[in-house]
C-alpha cells in the first residue's frame, strides 16, 4: 500500500511510523512540513499536491486546525478559519484526492472527542468535528469505485500536554494507539465508520 499522510505533527508522525512499520509506502505532507506541501484551506494546492504525487491506495489526514474560543466571544475569522482548515479542508482533501485514489483505496480522517462530550469553550471544535463525521457517513454511501472513507475520533492525546488543562477528567489516549486505530481503518474492508478513540457515558 502506498499511503498519503497530511499532517506531520503528534498524530501525523505516529500514523507514518506505524503504518510504515506494517511494510507500507508512506508520503508524509505537511504544510510546511513533509516531503510535500499542501495547506488544506486552499483546495487549488490540494489539486497540485495529488496531481503530482501520481497513484496512491490511501490518504490519512492527520491535519486542520480548530480555533477555540467562548461562544459569544468567537470572531467571524475563528469560526470560518476553523471551518475552512479543519472541516472543508478534509472534505477538500477528498474531493481532490479521489481522482488520483485506486479502486478500493481509502480516506481516513480525523474528528475528535468533542463530538460526544463538551468542555468550556467547545462549540466551534464540536461543529467542526460534526462536520467532519457526517460528511464521512455521507460520503462512504457516494464514493465510487470501492473507494473506503473512515474516521477516526481520538480523545485529548498524552502527548499533547499543552491541552489536557483543557480536558478536565479525560484520560488521554497515546499517538500509537491512535495511530494503530488508523492504520485499523487504511487496511481492513470498513467504510463509513467513526474509531472513536475515547469512552463515553452514553
Ligand atoms: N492532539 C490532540 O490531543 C488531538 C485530539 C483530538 C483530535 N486532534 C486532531 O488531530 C489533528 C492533528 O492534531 P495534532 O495534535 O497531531 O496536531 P499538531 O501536532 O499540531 O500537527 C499538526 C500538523 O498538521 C499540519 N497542518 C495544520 N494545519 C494545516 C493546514 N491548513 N494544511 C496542511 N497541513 C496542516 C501541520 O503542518 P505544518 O507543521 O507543516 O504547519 C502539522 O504537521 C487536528 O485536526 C486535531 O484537531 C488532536
Amino acid at each position: 500500500m502506498k499511503a498519503v499522510v497530511i499532517g506531520t505533527g503528534t498524530i501525523g508522525a505516529a500514523v507514518a511510523e506505524t503504518v510504515a512499520a506494517h511494510g507500507h509506502e508512506v508520503v508524509t505532507v505537511g504544510r510546511k512540513s513533509g516531503q510535500f506541501q499542501a495547506d488544506l484551506a486552499d483546495l487549488a494546492s490540494l489539486r497540485r499536491l495529488f496531481a503530482r504525487l501520481g497513484s496512491f491506495d490511501a490518504v490519512a489526514c492527520a491535519a486542520g486546525e480548530v480555533f477555540p474560543a467562548p461562544f459569544e466571544q468567537a470572531t467571524d475569522e475563528q469560526w470560518a478559519d476553523s471551518l475552512a482548515s479543519k472541516g472543508l479542508g478534509q472534505v477538500n482533501v477528498v474531493r481532490a484526492a479521489l481522482p488520483h485514489v485506486t479502486d478500493g483505496g481509502s480516506f481516513t480522517l480525523v474528528s475528535g472527542v468533542l463530538t460526544d462530550e463538551v468542555t468550556p469553550a467547545a462549540t466551534i471544535g464540536a461543529t467542526v468535528n460534526h462536520l467532519v463525521e457526517g460528511f464521512v457517513k455521507a460520503a462512504a454511501t457516494e464514493l465510487p469505485r470501492g473507494v473506503r472513507i473512515n474516521c477516526v475520533s481520538p480523545t485529548v492525546l498524552t502527548e499533547s500536554v499543552a491541552y489536557h488543562p483543557f480536558f478536565p477528567g479525560f484520560t488521554p489516549v497515546p499517538a500509537a494507539e491512535v495511530a494503530r486505530a488508523y492504520l485499523r481503518a487504511m487496511a481492513n474492508p470498513v467504510t463509513g465508520r467513526v474509531l472513536k478513540l475515547h469512552k463515553t457515558d452514553s
